[in-house]
């Protein structure tokens, strides 16, 4: 089968760890010219080295997603090195850390500094990365696409107030984007993945009780199974991909069914 994203150039963000690390990895091994942005550039050099792509295939660059002229630097380098861009992938995200016994934070006990800085990162770094991309589409005088990362916590109740609400407004932005666009041919759709055990949010995809911890998180799910980092990567280069071609403004939920609804009865 030839790749899914062939001859495709990608900016994706938060390549450093996680999702991001999937995505690089599974994305070139499916054809795509990638430019991997991480805020850590160390970590985004050995997602790099273990993508284990051809030499050239990924670059690894600095890049703060709050930070427009970062992000627009990160789309310089893929036209400078690739000749253009076709797709960026939003998935940079951070969460503030559960409180030991309490779980997420409660909206009384939130303070702005820490709500300034999720904001800053989860709504505009997706906004600045949106603006990027449309930018350079439009140079290219040609169509794109765009995928955000939300979360089960954009379309439910999971999650603590401040990130839920940031994540729905990734949701709420993908659809009015999708709708503003469309005109031009670019796409914008966003994956919304329940809970992965990677880095995020103070967890440890190493974690000396990992099997344990990936059983209770697939006990949530109608499938049974915990959602793993390639299973978010492959719903994001699905969307991203020609396949998706006449999809737009979609909210995927990468879930195993948790949003589906409760089995009820026998
Ligand atoms: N892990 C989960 O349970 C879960 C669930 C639903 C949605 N998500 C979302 O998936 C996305 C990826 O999460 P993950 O689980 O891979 O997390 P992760 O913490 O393992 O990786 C996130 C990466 O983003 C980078 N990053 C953080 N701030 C940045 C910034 N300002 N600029 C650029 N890079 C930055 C980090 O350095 C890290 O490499 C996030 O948007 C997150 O909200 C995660």
């Amino acid at each position: 089968m030839q790749g899914l994203l062939e001859g495709k150039v990608a900016v994706i963000t938060g390549a450093g760890s996680g999702v991001g690390r999937a995505a690089i990895k599974l994305w070139a091994e499916h054809g795509a010219k990638v430019i991997a942005a991480d805020i850590n550039l160390p970590n985004a050099e050995e997602s790099v080295k273990l993508a284990g792509a051809p030499q050239g295939q990924i670059k690894a660059v600095e890049c703060n997603v709050a930070d427009p002229d970062s992000v627009n630097a990160a789309v310089a380098l893929a036209v400078e090195t690739f000749g253009r861009l076709d797709i960026i992938y939003n998935n940079a995200g951070i969460t503030v850390l559960p409180v030991p016994g309490v779980g997420m934070k409660k909206l009384v006990d939130l303070d702005h500094a820490e709500m300034r800085k999720v904001e800053e990162v989860n709504i505009n770094g997706v906004i600045f990365g949106c603006q990027a991309a449309i930018r350079q589409f439009d140079k290219q005088g040609g169509p794109g696409v765009i995928v955000n990362t939300a979360s089960v916590a954009g379309l439910t109740g999971y999650g603590g107030v401040l990130y839920g609400s940031t994540k729905g407004a990734v949701v709420a932005m993908t659809r009015t984007l999708a709708i503003e666009v469309a005109e031009k041919g670019i796409r914008v759709n966003s994956v919304c993945p329940a809970g992965m055990l990677t880095n995020y949010g103070g967890m440890n995809p190493e974690h000396e009780q990992k099997d344990k911890i990936l059983e209770g998180m697939g006990r949530a799910h109608p499938l049974g199974k915990a959602i793993d980092t390639a299973d978010t990567a492959g719903a994001a280069m699905f969307l991203a991909s020609d396949l998706a071609g006449n999809i737009t403004g979609v909210n995927l939920p990468v879930d195993g069914g948790l949003t589906a609804g409760k089995k009820v009865g026998g």
